[in-house]
C-alpha cells in the first residue's frame, strides 16, 4: 500500500503560508504517495482545497496525521501535536532549533526523523532546496513593498503638468539574498538605491543592479567575509566609521531597509535614533533583522512605531506576508528534497544516512538527537516525560533571539559547500536577487 503523506493546516495564527501546492502534489503522487492535505492548510495561502484535491489529494482533518508516514510543514510541530504524529515518520519543516533544545528533544522523544530545510547545504545540487534564500528573497521584495504603503509619498519621479515629483530615495543596509531583491525592487518602482555592507564582494552586485555602493573600505573590511560566505561581526572601531559615514547619508534618505545578520550572534546595531531623529517627517525605516534583535534602534517586533515623526516597522515573518507566493516557492523547496528521500523504483521512503543533505539536516532518527550541533544539548536537556506533556504550546519566533549560528551548522558538510543559515558555497552559480 502507498505510503501516506500530510500537509497539515499550520497551527501558528501567524503563519499563512503551507508546505504544498496543487503543482507540488502532483510530484508527490508521482513519487508514489498518497497524499492527504488539512482541510483549509491552503486557504491563506490562496490555496482551496478543491485546488489540492484536483491536483490528486484527499482532504483530510488535523488528525490524520496519525496515519502519516512524512508530514511536510512550514513551522515545527507544538508538543500538544507531536502526540498525533505516528512513531518513525518523517517531518520536514523549517525546525528553527537553535535555542529551542527542549523542542529538538522533544521531536526526538516522539520517534521522528525531522529535517530541518534551514541547514540545506548551498551546495549546487541543494540549490532548489534552499528555504532561506526562496523566502529571504521574497522578504526583501515584500519589504519595499511595505516600505512604499507606508510612506506617504510617491517612490518614482513624475513629471506631470501639476509638477515634479522627485524619486524617492532608498538604502538598502545589508546586501546578502534580501538586501539584493530590495534593491532590485526599489529600482523597478523607480527610487534612487544607494546600498551598504561590510563584505566586498558585494560592491559589484551592488553596482550590477544600478545603485551606488557606500561603506568603509578599510583593511577589517577587506577580510570580513568568512570562507562560508557570511559576514564577520565587525570591530567597534569599524562600527564606529562605519556609523559616521552613514549619519549624514541616512538624513538624506526618504526610506531604510535593513538585513544586515551575523551567523550565531545578534543582529548588528546599525541606526541609532540620533540618525534617523534626522530623516524627514514620514520617512520609513524597515527592519528585517527585527526577529534577531533588529538593526535599527527602537524597533518593535510585530509592530510599526512611530519616533520623531518616523515609521519603524517591525513586521514579525515578512515571507508569510506574501504568503501565497512564498507558499509556492517553498512547496518546491520541499518536494525537491522528498525526491532524494525516495526509492523510485520501490515508490517508498529510503534515507540515505551518507547523503551529505541527510546529515546536514536530519536533527532527530530513531529516538535520538542526531545532529551533531544539537546531541550533547540534547543529553543535557533530559526532560522527564510528565513534565514534557504539560508544556505550553511552543511558540514562534522570538523577537530578540540572536541568529541562528550558521557557520556553526557547516560541520558535517564541506567547508565551501557548507550549509545554508550554515554557510554559503561561492562556487554554486547564484540565482538569488537577481533583477
Ligand atoms: P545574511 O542573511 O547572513 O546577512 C545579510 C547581509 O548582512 C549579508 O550580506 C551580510 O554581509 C550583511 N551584514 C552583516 N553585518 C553587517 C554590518 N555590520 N553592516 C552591513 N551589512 C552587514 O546573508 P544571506 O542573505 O544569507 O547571504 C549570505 C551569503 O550567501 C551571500 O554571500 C550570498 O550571496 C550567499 N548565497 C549563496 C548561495 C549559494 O551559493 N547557493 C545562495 C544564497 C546566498
Amino acid at each position: 500500500m502507498a505510503q501516506t503523506l500530510f500537509i497539515p493546516k499550520e497551527t501558528d495564527a501567524n503563519e499563512a503560508r503551507v508546505g504544498g501546492s496543487p503543482e507540488t502534489v502532483k510530484r508527490l503522487i508521482g513519487l508514489g504517495f498518497n497524499v492527504v492535505v488539512e482541510t483549509g492548510a491552503g486557504t491563506a495561502s490562496r490555496i482551496p482545497d478543491a485546488e489540492f484535491t484536483g491536483a490528486g489529494a484527499s482532504i483530510g482533518k488535523a488528525a490524520d496525521v496519525k496515519d502519516a508516514d512524512i508530514v511536510l510543514k512550514v513551522r515545527r510541530p507544538a508538543s500538544p501535536e507531536l502526540k498525533s504524529y505516528k512513531k518513525g515518520a518523517v517531518v520536514i519543516a523549517m525546525l528553527d532549533p537553535y535555542g529551542n533544545d527542549s523542542a529538538v528533544k522533544e521531536l526526538a522523544d516522539a520517534g521522528l526523523t525531522a529535517f530541518t530545510m534551514e541547514f540545506m547545504p548551498r551546495i549546487t545540487r541543494a540549490q532548489v532546496m534552499d528555504v532561506l534564500s526562496s523566502q529571504a528573497n521574497l522578504a526583501g521584495y515584500q519589504a519595499v513593498i511595505d516600505a512604499a504603503e507606508e510612506y506617504d509619498r510617491a517612490l518614482p519621479m513624475m513629471m506631470t503638468a501639476a509638477g515634479t515629483v522627485p524619486a524617492a530615495k532608498v538604502f538598502v543596509m545589508g546586501v546578502g539574498v534580501a538586501g539584493l531583491q530590495a534593491i532590485a525592487t526599489a529600482r523597478r518602482l523607480g527610487a534612487v538605491v544607494t546600498a551598504t555592507d561590510v563584505r566586498p564582494a558585494v560592491k559589484e552586485q551592488v553596482a550590477s543592479l544600478g545603485a551606488k555602493f557606500l561603506a568603509v573600505e578599510d583593511e577589517e573590511f577587506k577580510a570580513a567575509e568568512t570562507a562560508g560566505g557570511y559576514a564577520k561581526e565587525m570591530s567597534k572601531e569599524y562600527q564606529a566609521k562605519q556609523a559616521a559615514l552613514v549619519n549624514d547619508h541616512i538624513a538624506k534618505q526618504d526610506i531604510v531597509i535593513t538585513t544586515a545578520l551575523i551567523p550565531g550572534r545578534p543582529a548588528p546595531r546599525l541606526v541609532t535614533r540620533e540618525m534617523y531623529a534626522r530623516m524627514r517627517p514620514g520617512s520609513v525605516l524597515i527592519d528585517l533583522a527585527v526577529e534577531r534583535g533588529g538593526n535599527v534602534e527602537g524597533a518593535v517586533a510585530g509592530k510599526i512605531t512611530e519616533i520623531d515623526g518616523v515609521k519603524i516597522v517591525g513586521h514579525l515573518n515578512v515571507p508569510g506576508r506574501i504568503a501565497a507566493t512564498a507558499s509556492q516557492l517553498y512547496a518546491k523547496n520541499l518536494v525537491a528534497f522528498v525526491e532524494t528521500l525516495v526509492d523510485k523504483e520501490a515508490k517508498v521512503l529510503k534515507i540515505n544516512f551518507d547523503d551529505e543533505l541527510v546529515k546536514a539536516t536530519m536533527l532527530t532518527h530513531d529516538g535520538k538527537v542526531v545532529h551533531p550541533n544539537f546531541a550533547q544539548a540534547a543529553a543535557a536537556v533530559a526532560v522527564p516525560a510528565e513534565t514534557r506533556a504539560a508544556r505550553p504550546v511552543a511558540k514562534k519566533a522570538a523577537p530578540a533571539k540572536p541568529a541562528a549560528p550558521k557557520d556553526a551548522a557547516v560541520k558535517p558538510a564541506a567547508k565551501k559547500a557548507a550549509p545554508k543559515k550554515a554557510a554559503a558555497s561561492k562556487a554554486a552559480p547564484k540565482t538569488e536577487g537577481e533583477a
